[in-house]
């Protein structure tokens, strides 16, 4: 059933495309240099992100550096782009191998273990890109955690953290 969800999710990834009025609002959203950052993610990539900003817009989120994040969160996918079957090698070690796939991310990005340490190391990876690029804290700090999930909820950051996460794992 996972393993269906996902490869569903998936394909409507690869086919995804974000529109010029996406585009128009990442731009009004994030620093020029940040949007530079933004267009270095595959469309995919782009239309996943765009979605997580219309649904936080929808809850009412207008924090701006949590917009900036959700914009941003999976920027350091696009230090190491993913082939066609590198993305479905990735989705279905997940599902199959859900252990194996966390130690295998923690090597070096080469041959078949290089999805599984992008999908490990792309939080960190966006983080220092973002950071580089003239991100806020917040912002920074966001990307980095956006896939940790062994901490509290209890201040301001956990809790656009929380918000980010809920959406992410939606889409
Ligand atoms: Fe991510
Ligand atoms: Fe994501």
């Amino acid at each position: 059933m996972r393993i269906a969800y996902r490869t569903r999710q998936f394909w409507q990834a690869m086919s995804a495309a974000p529109s010029p009025t996406d585009l128009d609002l990442a731009h009004q959203i994030l620093s020029p240099t940040l949007f530079d950052l933004f267009l270095e993610m595959n469309r995919g990539e782009q239309a996943h992100s765009m979605n997580i900003l219309h649904q936080l817009l929808l809850m009412g989120e207008t924090q701006p550096d949590l917009l900036a994040a959700a914009l941003l969160h999976d920027v350091g996918k696009s230090r190491y782009p993913l082939r066609l079957w590198e993305r479905v090698e990735i989705v279905l070690g997940r599902a199959i191998f859900p252990v194996k796939s966390r130690i295998w991310g923690q090597g070096t990005p080469l041959g078949w273990r290089k999805p599984f340490v992008v999908a490990a190391r792309h939080p960190d990876w966006g983080a220092n890109m973002a950071a580089a690029a003239g991100a806020s804290p917040l912002t920074v700090a966001l990307i980095r955690r956006h896939q940790t999930r062994d901490t509290a909820c209890s201040g301001f950051e956990d809790r656009l953290l929380a918000c980010l996460q809920e959406v992410d794992d939606r889409n």
